[in-house]
């Protein structure tokens, strides 16, 4: 075969491969979804910049999104949206599931959502590093149910430190058994995984689990059954390296490992069918973030993709929602160790 040949087949072969965007909203701008009286413990004079979406996860017909809280003035840590909107008009940002829980003033309420997921049951799951006060906790809400409160598991002392500076709660998993639902969590202070059994109401630690921690490139495996048991320890695998550090990733129901990295331009993606290949899935211009992109699959089958970009030569940063048609969730999980 001719190198020219090979390339115009690989050339086509990729253009098969890709995943075609469309593009749901566009925001040059944040508003929330304000109170209606004159509250004066909301902050309603936060810089629209400082907005930055950093996990997301969708159920019927609402995205959720949860907020880097380390940006000043953000009136909450997690938001909601319509799939789909009827105006041209990007939607605002309703607070997740109300002002309320969002008031800062006391620990019984959502102080960091630093991970979002949903299950098949109409669950939100919110991990909430929380503050310099308030200790760490896992919220189950229920979205069928007026979005009640159905948990709010402070996590033990001995499972997640409750000293601010000793514990870094980023994002969660969840793995639905037969009889149980199961929440890993990643703490990046001691790089391990806390486990939380929805049965039982209980988290324990994973131990003897070694991941190489912060900003590593390299991508590892580990058997989740491994975790189940509140004595188990696992053995990791090193499967790769990736040309960045993940902070997200996402797996569909045909295999396909989604994946964002820190300060990275491009997301990527990767067939854990086949040997470790990482090929591009989305690139953007000018990079305005540590965290450019946000993912969440539906059980639909459609990758729900935030990106932000820079546009009038960086004095704006522009956020687009896109969708696509993959696969539907995958039973694997993924999660990553990344900033
Ligand atoms: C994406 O669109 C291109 C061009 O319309 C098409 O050839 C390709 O099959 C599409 N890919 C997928 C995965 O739908
Ligand atoms: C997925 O499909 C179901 C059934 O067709 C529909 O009710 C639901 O709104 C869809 N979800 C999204 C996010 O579009
Ligand atoms: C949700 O709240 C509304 C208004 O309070 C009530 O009418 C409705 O029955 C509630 N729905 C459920 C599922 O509890
Ligand atoms: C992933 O790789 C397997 C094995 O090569 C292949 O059968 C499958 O079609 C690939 N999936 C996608 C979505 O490309
Ligand atoms: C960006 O802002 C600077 C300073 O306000 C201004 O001089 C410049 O024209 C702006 N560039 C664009 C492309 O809007």
């Amino acid at each position: 075969m001719s190198p020219f040949f090979a390339a115009t087949f690989l050339l086509c072969l990729s253009l098969a491969n890709a995943v075609n965007f469309t593009t749901v909203y566009q925001w040059d701008k944040f508003d929330f979804v304000w109170p209606s009286g004159a509250d004066t413990s909301i902050n309603r004079n936060f810089d629209p910049k400082n907005v930055e979406f950093r996990y997301m996860a969708v159920f019927g017909e609402r995205l959720f999104l949860s907020l880097e809280n380390t940006n000043p003035g953000i009136p909450a840590t997690l938001v909601w949206l319509p799939t789909s909107g009827s105006s041209a008009a990007p939607p605002k940002l309703a607070p997740f599931p109300t002002w309320e829980l969002h008031k800062k003033d006391k620990c019984d309420t959502i102080q960091r959502a630093y991970g979002i997921d949903t299950d098949s049951d109409g669950r939100l799951w919110v991990l909430d590093d929380g503050s310099s006060e308030c200790p760490g906790k896992l919220w189950i809400f229920n979205l069928l149910n007026n979005d009640t409160v159905e948990r709010e598991h402070q996590f033990p002392e001995k499972v997640v430190s409750h000293s601010f500076s000793k514990r870094y709660l980023r994002d969660i998993v969840l793995d639905k058994t037969p009889d149980d639902s199961l929440a890993y969590i990643t703490d990046l202070s001691f790089e391990h995984i806390v486990v939380y059994s929805r049965k039982t109401d209980k988290s324990w630690e994973a131990r003897q689990l070694y991941l190489r921690g912060f900003e590593s490139k390299e991508l590892y495996s580990l058997s989740v059954s491994e975790l189940k048991n509140e004595d188990g320890s696992a053995a990791v695998k090193l499967i790769g390296e990736w040309t960045g550090s993940p902070y997200r990733m996402v797996i569909d129901s045909r295999n396909v490992l989604y994946a964002a990295f820190i300060e990275k331009s491009y997301a990527s993606k990767w067939n854990i069918s086949e040997p470790f290949r990482e090929q591009r899935l989305r690139e953007v211009g000018e990079l305005d973030a540590y965290w450019p992109f946000t993912f969440a699959l539906d059980t639909n089958g459609t990758l729900w993709v935030t990106q932000r970009i820079e546009i009038e030569a960086g004095n704006k940063t522009r956020h687009i929602l896109l969708k696509a048609a993959v696969g539907a969730r995958s039973n694997l999980f993924s999660t990553s160790a990344g900033g």
